[in-house]
């Protein structure tokens, strides 16, 4: 499947992304997946995808510690479309375990403590969604962070076995927020409060001007550690 990514890397990555999103979409109808945690890019991606008659799966992982803002906007996305994205949620049993483990906020005490609950919060839900699909479809861009200046349009994910398409790698900040403004989409409030990027509410703050677009996540770690095993760095 390595030899697979490569192909359609040679095939698409000169073909500007909202056009080879449709040639794609019928290509590989119904095995292509999306993953959306709702922030910026992943709006512009669900307005791209549900534009090609609904042919992609859209999910989002909930790890039950999301923050509002983020649940208002999947109301207002599933009215919009008029759709209602599929939701996965952590094993209870899991999270049962992590709390009698590390206590309701543990992730601050470790490193090793914060990637178990992303593992059990987001990593095993994201094994259950992809089950199955053979491309999965990321918000993921190049200029985020340290850990994605190597990403590639389509990556094989030798973790979770599926071919990754990133369509927005390299769009910039200002181009992501061209279109939800020229499109009218609507967007995560937390953007408005300061914060460009959109996680869990414990683990995510509004940055101040000047620092990356990252550095709000897992803000007490360091840049190298901000991955949560979704996106391996
Ligand atoms: S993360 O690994 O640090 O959480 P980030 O927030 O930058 O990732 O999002 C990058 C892409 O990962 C999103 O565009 C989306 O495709 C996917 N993603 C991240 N978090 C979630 C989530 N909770 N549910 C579904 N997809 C997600
Ligand atoms: Fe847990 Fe924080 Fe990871 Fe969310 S981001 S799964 S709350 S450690």
């Amino acid at each position: 499947m390595k030899t697979e990514a490569k192909r359609l890397n040679m095939l698409y990555k000169e073909i500007p992304t909202l056009k080879f999103i449709k040639i794609f979409l019928d290509e590989y109808k119904g095995k292509i997946s999306f993953s959306s945690s709702f922030g910026a890019e992943d709006q512009v991606l669900i307005d791209l995808l549900m534009k090609y008659e609904k042919k992609v799966e859209v999910f989002t992982l909930d790890t039950g510690r999301l923050p509002n803002e983020t649940y208002t906007l999947i109301h207002e996305v599933n009215k919009k479309y008029q759709t209602k994205i599929s939701v996965y949620f952590p094993s209870s049993q899991n999270v049962e375990k992590l709390y009698r483990e590390q206590g309701i906020n543990g992730f601050y005490n470790s490193i090793e403590n914060r990637k178990s609950c992303c593992y059990i919060r987001k990593v095993e839900p994201l094994k259950r969604a992809l089950n199955g699909v053979n491309i999965w479809i990321t918000g993921l861009r190049a200029e985020q962070s340290v850990t994605r200046t190597d990403l590639e349009l389509f990556q094989w994910d030798d973790e979770f076995k599926v071919i990754k398409l990133n369509p927005l790698i390299l769009w910039s900040e200002e181009e992501v927020w061209e279109y939800i403004k020229q499109n009218n989409l609507p967007y995560n409030e937390l953007h408005d409060k300061g914060f460009p990027s959109i996680g869990c509410a414990p683990c995510t703050r509004a940055i101040k001007e000047g620092e990356s677009l990252r550095s709000g996540r897992w803000w007490w770690e360091n840049p190298e550690h901000k991955e949560c095993g979704l996106h391996k760095g």
